[in-house]
């Protein structure tokens, strides 16, 4: 199916100019990325641009802090964003900076604009003053409770706890964060966008409602929810007018005609889009004002669930009274989670990006990881280190890979390489099992990307389960079936290279390599489905990628804060916060279904061809005897075990093992972390339990 090519001007969320990005970050990189490949596979025309969110107060007292001027604090960090998108194939046109002169003269015109339009208000306002700091407060440097849901311990511009805006004289029991102090009122003059307009109420109960140009809702449902919350009735009556201005000393854009006022960092943040929009414009030699006027223009923000508010109501309105096209539709996330918990630096359980492409791990397979996890939801997202590694292991190697590393070798080894007439009836069954490339495409403009991967395994358990059948390593064997074993081969990789395909703008560089092997030139779209030409020739196999080891994804946690430079704690960082990490909450029922046991130990034997294993005979009451294969070993002597009680997992399923069957296992604490010695302590009931009782 050919499409008249789209127009999409897409970004991602600017990225405070503070810190060095953190894997919440990088998600939403991907979650955009991914849709931009794949739009560019579909021919479409994209701009994917994103920069700094340079300013602020933030920004200016951990400059000062620094010893440094905002602009030079900023261009450090800037410097080192390189790393990181080229490392997980973040495939930008552009990166920009809101300290840019595009960004002055696009925030001063706006601004302009809705004052023309009446928009813009001057009040005498009461703000906080620090008396020990000697300056007027940023939002973020006053903290106290929140004046909607009473959260504790929230900044004075929106509730991390509801998501509700506010200005921070509505907090209770305000202090300043940088000295703790009771802040005082203080009287400066501010400027106001006018959001409580009816004009502004009006149009966006309408913008938040209507649907994009494709027919869908603008907005996701959760979305719109919390849009309506905010907007309160049809009347719009809880808008409240937005204070846009900040008093000098502040890194920021000077209001025009307003000396000593500067615009506050969200008024210009969001005009950052069009800035790195039109930088990218001058330096691609395309004209910004015709691109961004251009009816046909339909443009996207891939945001987190946070920055909501300033996305669907601040930013809409502001563009709409300048005279100016409004987002075609604004995508929101989850945040993701490590392990059940709460990204936060303190407690040390993030990932670091950086760190794991400095290890070494396939930047592909947190693609691939994050895209399976990923829907149009605003959902959160869990890292699961085991889960990671089972995902990449199974799908990517064991499913994916398989097939080429399985078929490609005969051809090149036999034939030259050279393709047949793959087998039709083999190609029409794998079409049965998955819903076929026009349904992927919309999952994938939905951004439904865990339904992509689950449908795209889906098709190649096919393919895996018709190499299985055909066994091109028996029809090797003899030589009168050459044949066929070529046709088995040409029908595997026919659907390989729909795979790759399939999947290229999750996993790029994976795909890539594939295809290139594959010596398939075409990466549209439309090739899905398509077979090479006979004699097609392809290239010997080479290793695509790898399985995960665990033991480098313990190394990717960061250390908690403090444990490097605490002397007490001899721990390797990354074992510590492997270790301090707690995985994810389970129910009352996932607990109850283990039927764990008292048992004792009647008989133990070292297994002599095993330097781990002691064979248990264990007497289990009404259960009756049990042998289980315990990796014991390296702690105890069979003798000391005899007359032991231990605790038993008698509902594990059983494991067939060189030595014999193992009926379950036997529990054990112990440490992961080398300095705690690797020691196994076995678990033993306090005096009086007997054998077969329950443990719960
Ligand atoms: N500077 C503002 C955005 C201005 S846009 C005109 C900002 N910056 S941020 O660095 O705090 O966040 C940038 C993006 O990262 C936001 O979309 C935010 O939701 C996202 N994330 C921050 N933490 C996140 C997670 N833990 N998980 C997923 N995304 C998260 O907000
Ligand atoms: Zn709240």
């Amino acid at each position: 199916m050919t499409l008249a090519p789209r127009k999409l001007f897409v970004t991602t969320a600017l990225p405070y100019a503070n810190g060095a990005f953190h894997i919440g970050h990088i998600m939403e990189y991907i979650q955009a990325d991914v849709w931009v490949r794949f739009q560019r596979m579909r021919g479409h025309k994209v701009h994917f641009v994103c920069a700094d969110d340079a300013h602020g107060a933030p920004i200016m007292i951990a400059a000062d802090k620094a010893g440094k001027t905002p602009q030079e604090f900023v261009a450090e960090i800037a410097a080192g964003r390189r790393a990181y998108l080229d490392g997980f194939a973040i495939a930008f046109d552009h990166w920009h900076s809101t300290d840019s002169p595009e960004n002055v003269e696009l925030s001063q015109s706006i601004y302009r604009a809705l004052r023309a339009a009446g928009l813009i208000d001057v009040r005498e306002i009461e703000q906080f003053y620090d008396p020990v700091k000697g300056m007027f407060l940023p939002d973020r440097y006053i903290k106290g409770e929140c004046p909607v849901c009473a959260a504790k311990d929230q900044y004075g511009d929106s509730c991390e706890a509801c998501g509700a805006v506010y200005s921070a004289t509505e907090l209770r029991n305000p202090f300043s964060a940088l000295s703790g102090a009771t802040p005082e009122l203080r009287r400066s003059e501010h400027y106001f966008f006018r959001l409580s307009d009816p004009r502004c109420a009006a149009y966006l109960q309408d913008w938040t409602r209507q649907n994009d140009r494709r027919g869908e809702a603008r907005l996701q449902p959760e979305v719109l929810a919390k849009a309506q919350e905010w907007l309160g009735g049809p009347d719009g009556s809880k808008l409240a007018d937005w204070d846009i201005s900040r008093d000098a000393p502040y890194f920021g854009i000077e209001i025009p005609d307003a000396p000593g006022k500067y615009f506050y960092v969200w008024l210009d943040a969001p005009i950052g889009y069009l800035a790195a929009l039109k930088a990218y414009c001058n330096k691609a030699g395309l004209d910004f004002d015709t691109l961004i006027t251009d009816p046909e223009l339909e443009q996207f923000h891939f945001i987190g669930k946070d920055i909501i508010y300033f996305h669907v109501l601040f930013w809409p309105a502001m563009l709409h009274f300048a005279g100016r096209k409004t987002p075609e539709r604004v995508n929101v996330h989850g945040f993701i989670n490590v392990s059940g918990e709460k990204m936060s630096k303190s407690r040390g359980t993030g990932i670091s990006p950086l760190r794991y492409l400095e290890l070494g791990l396939d930047p592909d397979w947190l693609r691939y990881y994050l895209a399976a996890k990923l829907n149009s939801k605003v959902e959160d997202v869990d890292f699961n280190p085991e889960d990671f590694i089972a995902r990449i292991n199974s799908d990517l190697v064991g499913k994916l890979v398989n097939i080429a590393s399985r078929c490609s070798n005969f051809l090149t080894r036999r034939f030259d390489g050279k393709l047949c007439t793959p087998d039709a009836a083999a190609l029409a069954s794998f079409a049965g099992s998955w819903s076929g490339a026009d349904a992927l495409a919309e999952l994938y403009e939905r951004r439904d990307t865990g339904k992509v991967v689950r449908e795209v395994m889906q098709y190649a358990d096919a393919v895996n389960q018709y190499v299985d059948a055909r066994k091109p390593w028996e029809i090797a064997k003899d030589p009168s079936r050459e044949a066929e074993l070529q046709m088995v081969c040409s029908t595997a990789l026919t659907a390989f290279r729909d795979l790759a395909l399939l999947l290229a703008p999750i996993i790029p560089a994976l795909a890539e390599r594939a295809l290139a092997q594959f010596g398939a030139a075409e990466r549209a779209w439309e090739a899905i489905g398509t077979s090479l030409p006979v004699g097609h020739q392809v290239a010997p196999y080479q290793h695509l990628t790898t399985r995960v080891e665990g033991k480098i994804i313990d190394a990717l946690f960061e250390a908690p804060a403090g444990a490097k430079e605490s002397p007490s704690s001899p721990k390797k960082p990354a074992a510590a916060a492997a270790e301090a990490a707690v995985k994810a909450t389970i129910s009352i029922d996932d607990f109850a279904a283990l039927d764990l046991r008292v048992a004792l130990v009647s008989s133990a034997e070292a297994v002599a061809e095993s330097r781990k294993l002691i064979r248990l005979t264990l007497d289990v009451g009404a259960l009756g005897a049990r042998t289980v294969f315990s990796g014991i070993r390296s702690a105890y002597e069979p003798e000391q075990l005899v007359g032991r009680h231990v605790i038993l997992v008698a509902n594990l399923a059983p494991r067939t093992m060189k030595f014999g069957v193992s009926e379950g296992m036997v529990l054990s604490a112990g440490s992961d972390d080398p300095a705690q010695g690797n020691g196994i302590f076995l678990l033993e009931p306090a005096p009086g339990a007997k054998p077969g009782m329950k443990v719960s």
